[in-house]
Order: C-alpha cells, then structure tokens, then sequence
C-alpha cells in the first residue's frame, strides 16, 4: 500500500491533476522511513525492526522525490510529510510507541502541503509540526 498504491494512485490521478491549476500530492510518510533517521543513534528507529513498514516508507520518499522531478513541469508539487507520533488503528500493539499527539496535530502539515502556493516547494519531506520543520530523508 506504501507503495504500490502511491503507484497506482499516481498514474490514476495524474492525466486529472494535469487539468488543475494548482495540482498537489502529499504522499503520507514518515520518520521510521528516514533513512537519515534509522541510521542514526539519536532515536534508535531501527530497533524497532518494522522491516515492511520502515523499507516502503523509504520506498515512498524516493518515489516522492522522482516524482517531484517528473511532474515538475506540469507544475504538480508532489512533496512527503510526517506526522509525527499519533495513536491511531494503525499502532496499537502495546510494543508500538504510539505518542500523544491528536489526529488534527498530524494533520497540519499534510493540509499546508496539499495547499501550498505556486512558489511553494516540491520534493521535500517536512513536518511534523510545522512546514519549517525539515525531515531528513
Ligand atoms: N499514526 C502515526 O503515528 C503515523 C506516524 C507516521 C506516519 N503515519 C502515516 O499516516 C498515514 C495514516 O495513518 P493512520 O495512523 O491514520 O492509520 P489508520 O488510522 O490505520 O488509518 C489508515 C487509513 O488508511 C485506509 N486504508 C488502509 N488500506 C487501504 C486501502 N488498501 N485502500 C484504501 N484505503 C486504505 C484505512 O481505511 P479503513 O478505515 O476503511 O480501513 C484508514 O482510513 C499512513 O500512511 C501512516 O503510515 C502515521
């Protein structure tokens, strides 16, 4: 779903979002896809061993960022965000950090992405707080 959906997804939507004048694509990713931030001791993300969940996230910063490259002529921003730590569904196995951040929280930064201006960026990967906030690949 990762990555596959983003795929099919994509190419569905792209002949529509050509048509739009202000065509954006915020794919959902997140830290524990960072390559940046599994390799480095600071939070120690790769001992979590979520080996499907951490490789297609990576998967999906790369697709992010060739994407980004492909469309950008078109004008379609295609950018990343994170989240952050939210408990939702999708993390509620007691092993799991799940953090105590609201859904509305998490849903910042995907919003401001999806309604950034003209000369707003693409191919970045930010949040979780904020459009400031640059997260490293
Ligand atoms: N929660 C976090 O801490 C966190 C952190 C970093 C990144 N993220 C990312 O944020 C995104 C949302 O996650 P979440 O925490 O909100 O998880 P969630 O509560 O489990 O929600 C996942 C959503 O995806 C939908 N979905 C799953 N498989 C689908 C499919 N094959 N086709 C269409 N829809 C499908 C589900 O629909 P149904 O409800 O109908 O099943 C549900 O609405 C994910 O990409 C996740 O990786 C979350």
């Amino acid at each position: 779903m990762n990555v596959f959906g983003v795929v099919a997804v994509t190419h569905a939507f792209v002949p529509l979002l050509r048509r739009s004048p202000n065509a954006r694509i915020v794919n959902m990713s997140s830290g524990l896809g960072s390559v940046n931030l599994l390799s480095g001791p600071e939070l120690n993300l790769v001992k979590q061993g979520l080996l499907a969940y951490s490789s297609s996230k990576a998967a999906l910063n790369a697709l992010t960022l060739v994407y980004a490259e492909a469309l950008r002529a078109d004008g379609i921003k295609v950018n990343a965000a994170t989240p952050g730590l939210v408990p939702t569904d999708l993390n509620t196995a007691a092993s799991v950090p799940r953090g105590d951040r609201t859904t509305a929280d998490g849903a910042v930064v995907p919003v401001l992405l999806a309604t950034i201006p003209a000369d707003g960026p693409t191919g970045v990967f930010r949040g979780p707080a904020s459009l400031d906030d640059v997260a490293p690949w």
